[in-house]
């Protein structure tokens, strides 16, 4: 039986672990191609270890085992230059591009949002909005070249739909995305490029499964931000791929301009 995203090719960024791994497995599964990176380096303001080299090669081997293609690169999400370079390396050895999924992401915690660092903000903006928009940009023109309209998913978070204490900057990030994937869904309709946001809960990833996560959450007050109307303390990273994946696919060819919770109801307490 073919594949729900058989002859299709997606762009993945946060690939190298965590959710944008499941998403490059979950895709290629279905069919697709993968164009994945990673920024694979530790950045300043965040406490808890970041992806490695090593981690995106996994990511690569687990896609060819199942006998699809990718290519995996190092790359910044703050960096157009790169991205663009990567996205036109990718579509002339894969042949196309019609699926974004803008996942790369940073998180990290602070007392409240008026005594919040300056690099803490702007590095969080920078990476979970500016680098979405520029992720973005760099792929639009090849998805409207190619003519074969498309999807476009963004992960946003619970984050960005709700406040939350102690991540003002993170929760700013989030919400943001929702705008800009609001507008590009007005832009891109006339190319049957679809565009919608992922709001997931917290997800059993590296990002939240980490002694500073640990220590964040020990906090009667932070630690609401991850308590579940259904019985689970986290969803797990399939169960966000497979929502990435269902947006991605003919089954949602007429679902635009929207944000899906995958929250386990916590969006409803
Ligand atoms: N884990 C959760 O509880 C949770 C909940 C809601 C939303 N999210 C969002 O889901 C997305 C994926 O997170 P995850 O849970 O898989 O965490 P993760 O830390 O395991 O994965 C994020 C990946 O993004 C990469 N990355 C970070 N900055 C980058 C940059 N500048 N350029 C390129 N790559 C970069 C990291 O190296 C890492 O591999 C993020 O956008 C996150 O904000 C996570």
């Amino acid at each position: 039986m073919a594949g729900r995203l058989e002859g299709k090719v997606a762009l993945i960024s946060g690939a190298a672990r965590g959710q944008g791994r499941s998403h490059a497995v979950r895709l290629a599964q279905e069919g697709a191609d993968i164009i994945a990176f990673d920024v694979c380096q530790q950045l300043p303001t965040v406490g808890y270890k970041m992806a490695t080299p090593e981690d995106l090669k996994e990511t690569a081997k687990q896609v060819e085992d199942l006998d699809r293609r990718i290519i995996a690169r190092e790359a910044d999400v703050r960096d157009g230059a790169a991205v663009r370079a990567l996205v036109e390396e990718g579509v002339a050895e894969l042949g196309r591009l019609d699926i974004v999924s803008a996942n790369a992401g940073i998180a990290t915690f602070v007392p409240n949002a008026w005594e919040m660092a300056d690099d803490v903000w702007e590095e969080t903006i920078a990476v979970n909005l500016t680098g979405v928009w520029k992720t973005l940009k760099a792929a639009i023109p090849a998805m409207i070249d190619a003519g074969n309209g498309g999807a476009i998913v963004i992960t946003s978070s619970t984050a960005g739909i709700k406040g939350m204490a102690g991540i003002a900057h993170y929760d700013s990030s989030k919400h943001g995305v929702v705008g800009l994937m609001r507008t590009l869904a007005i832009e891109l309709a006339p190319h049957s490029i679809r565009v919608n946001t992922v709001h997931p809960t917290g997800v059993n990833t590296p990002m939240v499964v980490n002694d500073y996560m640990a220590q964040f959450l020990s906090d009667d007050f932070a630690a609401a931000n991850m308590m579940n109307l259904l019985p689970v303390e986290m969803v797990e990273a399939v169960d966000i791929s497979n929502a990435v994946l269902w947006l991605a696919s003919d089954e949602a060819r007429y679902v635009t301009g929207t944000c899906l919770p995958i929250d386990a109801g916590f969006l409803q307490k």
